[in-house]
């Protein structure tokens, strides 16, 4: 169904995250007929240069990945709606004019500010829109994680956005939560009668968090090293899946009842300090290894200094809540491991009693695994009888819900989802101001601790599960980090 007629101005849209997501994603809704013709793509970036010039550098990365002659034609249609302004953001000069003359002069309709550019320009972008009263009452302005890089400059990001756009024109992406699986767990959990009454600390065990990638970071080192592996995807991405996963029951998908649930959880969260980071968090950082069979440097060697910034980290997270009380949330994400693979494993308790008695000796506690890449899935283990002859024996198996197998429909990515939701006005699936600070709050305080010098760094091996001390975190406690490829 096409969205409401819209004009988007990308800013950034020489980097990567507008080359290789952005421009992709509105392109792509272009060709399934999400977006009509009277709309308008504006790509704005400090260099100057002429519309063919971006349309040559955004074909580029359209064009690699999909070279076929159906998408070149398409393409040809979508570049009519493309057009590129040279905007200095940090300057309040005259090319905010040119900006506002790029725009559909229509003040009605429908206009996304998509802020592509490092969060300290947020502030001098929204006042640059203003100057030229270019926050009209349809405008939607989209912010890019990370916002700031604690508690307080996120602060006063918020506060400077604020100034210009009201919170439910502020759309901040997360954009984990545009995909599929994801999106898929409020639904399994809460339009399934059979989870909800054991998700708790009653019926589950622990639960992980894995978000592990085998791309490096070092492309993109000039931001990443400034930021590292907690800011870079646990303040956002991993809270929001633990969010997700531990939330109570909202009244219904309404924006604010779902983003109320999930700072409940956000605030729940025991904080972490010097007394207990060195046990409950492990650092690491990739060293010269192999990747998928290639020889691959170690990040020192790739940013080029020696850094002390993490690109692993492993957390032992608790909620101080009655349905979590004592049951563990362990999460880790890194660079430069073994394969890329996320997924939120929930463990759930054993049986209480053995009726079975069980003769090859081992019953498994069921366990849900909700697999979000590289392959979509939900897999419940089950313990069944083995069928074949030769007496009682048991087997754990999955039940297993393959999205590749049994939907055989092409769905969006999670920037051609968001897009569309921010072009509907769906806030559900974007942070709240104070989601995103009580993220930082929690952050935060495992940052003051390293910065009071608990910040040992473990070196890994790049193409492995990340350091020694992540697996101590959990056999510490009895349990294992498990990998549904393996299990
Ligand atoms: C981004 C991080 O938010 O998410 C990147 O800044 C990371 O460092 C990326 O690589 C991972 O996203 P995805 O969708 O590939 O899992």
């Amino acid at each position: 169904v096409p969205v409401e007629p819209f004009d988007i101005v990308v800013f950034g849209a020489t980097g990567d995250l507008a080359l290789r997501k952005l421009i992709p994603a509105l392109f792509h809704r272009w060709c399934d007929g999400q977006i009509t013709a009277d709309s308008r793509i504006i790509a704005a970036s400090r260099e100057p240069m002429s519309d063919d010039a971006f349309r040559d550098i955004a074909a580029r990365h359209i064009f690699e990945r999909d070279p076929t002659d159906a998408r070149r034609k398409a393409w040809s249609d979508f570049i009519e709606r493309m057009h590129y302004v040279a905007v200095d953001v940090s300057a309040q000069g005259e090319d905010w004019a040119d900006l506002k003359a790029a725009l559909d002069p229509d003040e009605d309709k429908i206009r996304l500010y998509y802020l592509a550019l490092p969060p300290s320009t947020y502030g001098q972008a929204c006042a640059g829109l203003a100057a030229q009263s270019l926050n009209t009452p349809n405008a939607r302005i989209v912010l890019e994680k990370p916002i700031g890089t604690d508690f307080h400059s996120a602060r006063r990001i918020n506060d400077q956005v604020g100034e210009v756009f009201r919170e439910n024109n502020i759309f901040r992406i997360d954009h984990y939560l545009g995909k599929e699986t994801v999106q898929n767990l409020l639904i399994l959990r809460f339009a399934n009668y059979l989870f909800e009454p054991i998700w708790n600390a009653n019926g589950i065990d622990h639960v992980q968090i894995t978000v592990a990638e085998s791309l490096g970071a070092g492309e993109r080192a000039g931001y990443y090293d400034r930021s590292g592996a907690l800011r870079d995807m646990v303040q956002n991405h991993l809270l929001q899946l633990a969010c997700l996963v531990a939330m109570e029951p909202p009244a219904s998908l309404d924006p604010d009842s779902v983003r109320t649930e999930k700072l409940k959880v956000l605030k729940a969260l025991r904080p972490i300090t010097a007394a207990n980071v060195s046990q409950d968090v492990v650092r690491g950082q990739y060293q010269a290894g192999a990747v998928g069979g290639s020889p691959v440097p170690g990040y020192a060697e790739e940013v080029g200094s020696d850094t002390g910034t993490e690109t692993f980290v492993a957390i032992r997270a608790q909620l101080e809540n009655w349905r979590w009380a004592g049951v563990p949330f362990y999460m880790r994400t890194g660079k430069r491991m073994g394969s890329r693979r996320s997924e939120i494993i929930v463990q759930f308790k054993p049986v209480p009693h053995d009726v079975v008695g069980a003769v090859d000796g081992v019953l498994h506690p069921n366990r849900l695994v909700i697999r979000l890449q590289p392959d979509e899935g939900v897999k419940l283990m089950l313990m069944t009888k083995d069928p074949g002859p030769g007496g009682l024996r048991l087997r754990y198996v999955p039940l297993n819900l393959s999205y590749a197998e049994h939907f055989e429909a092409n769905y969006p990515d999670a920037y051609e989802r968001l897009l569309m939701a921010v072009v509907r006005g769906n806030l559900s699936l974007f942070m709240r101001r104070d989601e995103v600070e009580a993220a930082w709050r929690w952050v935060d305080g495992i940052i003051r601790a390293w910065d009071e010098g608990q910040a040992k760094l473990y070196g890994y091996q790049a193409g492995t599960d990340g350091p020694t001390q992540a697996a101590l975190l959990l056999a510490r406690e009895d349990r294992e980090w498990f990998d549904a490829i393996r299990h």
